[in-house]
């Protein structure tokens, strides 16, 4: 983080991502990532039907990318009046870069478009870096389900409330100004 942020309290913006629907020409990159990252990575065939269930307005799916290459990708499911958070990743040699929070900022204005009250997911316990990037959005941990994962390790699941008035907004545009719903988006010409 820049001395800047550090002042202003303020994480530093993601510069130069560009945040658009997932499609099937990115999977393959995605792919990439996604081995790298998770013990069990979703098949190219589950993501192929996430988009297609994007394409009837079920789910939700972005892409992130810089300088033309694709540096994260995250999706939700939407249920009634809650958005539930199902993958979100960066390549890992971008993490801590502001790409999480940048697509997680996405996600949640979505979320609050579709009038969603709320936004949950599960998280590994183990899994640190995920944890601190929801608690920055206000996730906060509602229960566990046990030997959720490969049936050995447990789930932590996580609720962020209270997404759609004034206060939420505020904290999105704080946390992602570079968002396209943000009012602080820097306008260019
Ligand atoms: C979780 C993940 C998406 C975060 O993406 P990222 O682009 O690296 O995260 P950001 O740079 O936007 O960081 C946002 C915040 O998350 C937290 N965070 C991110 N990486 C962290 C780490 N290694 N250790 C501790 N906190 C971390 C911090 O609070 C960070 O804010 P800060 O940099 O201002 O301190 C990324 O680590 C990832 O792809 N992990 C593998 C896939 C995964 O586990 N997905 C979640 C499944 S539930």
């Amino acid at each position: 983080m820049s001395v800047l942020s550090r002042l202003l309290n303020r994480p530093p913006p993601a510069r130069g991502l560009v945040i658009e629907p997932m499609r099937r020409r990115d999977l393959t990159a995605i792919q990439v990532i996604e081995r790298q990252v998770y013990p069990q990575p979703w098949s190219l065939n589950v993501f192929a039907n996430e988009i297609e269930m994007a394409r009837q307005g079920q789910r939700y799916y972005v892409c992130a990318h810089r300088a033309g290459q694709l540096v994260g990708y995250a999706g939700m499911m939407i249920v009634a009046d809650e958005g539930h958070i199902t993958n979100i990743a960066a390549d890992p040699n971008r993490q801590r870069e502001g790409i999480g929070r940048r697509l997680l900022a996405d996600l949640a204005w979505e979320a609050r478009r579709c009038r969603c009250t709320g936004l949950t997911l599960e998280v590994r316990l183990s899994n640190v870096a995920a944890q601190g990037l929801y608690h920055q959005f206000g996730f906060e941990p509602a229960g566990i389900r046990q030997r959720y994962y490969e049936n050995v390790e447990d789930a932590i699941v996580m609720w962020c409330h209270d997404i759609g008035g004034a206060e939420y907004a505020r904290r999105l545009t704080q946390l992602s100004p570079q968002s396209p719903q943000s009012p602080l988006r820097p306008v260019h010409r």
